[in-house]
C-alpha cells in the first residue's frame, strides 16, 4: 500500500518523477538532525515480497489475529455495518480480509477501494468482480491519507469505511485524526439520516518482548526488509550504502506507546549517495517507521477526536489486536 505519495501520474514520466522525489526525500531525510527515511520507501519489489513473508512469520501475529477476529465475528460485524452498505476501503490491498467482510454482509451496494496507485486499484477491482458480479465496484484513484471524495450517488447511502492492518498506527496522531476525519465526514452534504461509520482494526499494547518479536523475528526477516532500503538506495540512487555495516532495531518506546524502527549504524563511516556525502556515527540511527499501539480506551479517545463513537469492538481471546467499528456523530 502506497501511504505517502502525492503523484497521480501514471505515464513514463511517473518513473522519472518518483525516482526524483525518492531522491529529495533521502537528502532531506538524511541531512537532519535526527536522520528519518519515510516508510513508505520499504515497499519496492524486495521489499513487498519480504512483508508478505513476515506476515507469515508466527511472531508477527497482527496479520492473522484481524483475520481471526474478522471470521469469527463476521454475523455480529455484518449485523453493527447494517444492510446496503457501500463498502470504502482505504487502500486496495488484504483482499483476503475484503472478502471475509463482503461474504457477510447483507446485500452490500457497492465496493469502493481507494488507493493511489491505479495498478492497485485495478487488480483488486478485477480480482473481485469475479466473485462477486452482483456487487458494484467502483475504484477511487485518490490520496486517502489526505481529503477525498466518493461520486455523489452514495449521498444518503450506508457509507463504512474500511481500514484493515493496523496501519492506522503507522501514523502520527496529527495525521491519524486527519485521516478519521475525513472519514467521518464523507458524506457532509448528506440530507439522510445514516451517519458514516468505520471499521478499523488497530494493535493492542502487550508485553513489549511479543511486540519486539513481531518485529525483529528469529529468521531475520524483519532485518532484511528493513535493511532492503539500503540496498534500494543504493541501486535507485547510485548510493554506495554498506548494508553489512548497519543493522536492523526495533524497540518499544512506552512513553509513546509506538515500537519504532530504525537502521543503526555499526561505525564511523561516510556513505556517497548520487552527489552528496552523509555521515553516520557509530551507533547513530536513521527512524524508518513508527508502529503505535493503542489500549481500547486510548483508541476511543483517538477516535472521538474526529468526530466518531465506538459502537462496537471486537477482540482475540489473547487480547492482541481489535477490531473496532465506529460511527461519526
Ligand atoms: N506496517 C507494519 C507494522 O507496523 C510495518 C512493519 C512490520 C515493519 N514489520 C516490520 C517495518 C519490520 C520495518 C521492519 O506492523
Amino acid at each position: 500500500m502506497n501511504l505517502h505519495s502525492d503523484s497521480t501520474l501514471h505515464s513514463a514520466e511517473c518513473v522519472s518523477a518518483s525516482s526524483v522525489d525518492f531522491l529529495t526525500d533521502v537528502i532531506s531525510g538524511l541531512s537532519q538532525q535526527s536522520k528519518s527515511l519515510p516508510c513508505k520507501y520499504l515497499y519496492d519489489q524486495r521489499g513487498s515480497q519480504l512483508f508478505d513473508q513476515i506476515c507469515e512469520l508466527d511472531e508477527y501475529y497482527l496479520t492473522r489475529t484481524e483475520s481471526a477476529i474478522m471470521q469469527d465475528n463476521s454475523a455480529e460485524i455484518a449485523a453493527s455495518i447494517g444492510s446496503e452498505a457501500v463498502v470504502v476501503e482505504l487502500g486496495s490491498g488484504s483482499s483476503t480480509k475484503t472478502r471475509i467482510l463482503l461474504d457477510s454482509l447483507k446485500e452490500p451496494l457497492a465496493y469502493l477501494p481507494v488507493d493511489i496507485s491505479e495498478e492497485h486499484l485495478l487488480a483488486a477491482a478485477e480480482g473481485l468482480r469475479i466473485d462477486y458480479p452482483d456487487l458494484r465496484i467502483e475504484p477511487v484513484v485518490a490520496d486517502f491519507t489526505h481529503s477525498f471524495q466518493i461520486p455523489s450517488r452514495y449521498t444518503g447511502c450506508n457509507v463504512h469505511a474500511f481500514f484493515p492492518g493496523s496501519t492506522i498506527g503507522n501514523l502520527t496522531e496529527a495525521e491519524a485524526i486527519e485521516l478519521l476525519s475525513g472519514c467521518a465526514h464523507l458524506q457532509k452534504h448528506a440530507t439522510g439520516s445514516c451517519s458514516p461509520g468505520m471499521l478499523i482494526g488497530f494493535d493492542l499494547v502487550k508485553d513489549p518482548k511479543v511486540l519486539e518479536a513481531a518485529y525483529n523475528d528469529r529468521e531475520g526477516i524483519s532485518a532484511q526488509f528493513s535493511l532492503n532500503l539500503l540496498t534500494r538506495m543504493n541501486r535507485e540512487l547510485d548510493a554506495d550504502f554498506d548494508v553489512a555495516a548497519f543493522k536492523h532495531v526495533a524497540e518499544f518506546n512506552s512513553v509513546d506507546s509506538r515500537i519504532e524502527i530504525y537502521i543503526e549504524s555499526l561505525r564511523d563511516q561516510c556513505v556517497s549517495i548520487a552527489d552528496q556525502e552523509i555521515e553516520f556515527q557509530l551507533g547513530e540511527r536513521i527512524l524508518t517507521e513508527y508502529s503505535h499501539k493503542y489500549t481500547p480506551e486510548s483508541f476511543v479517545q483517538l477516535a472521538a477526536k474526529a468526530g466518531f463513537r465506538l459502537k462496537q469492538l471486537w477482540t482475540d481471546d489473547r487480547q492482541y489486536f481489535a477490531v473496532a467499528d465506529l460511527v461519526a456523530e
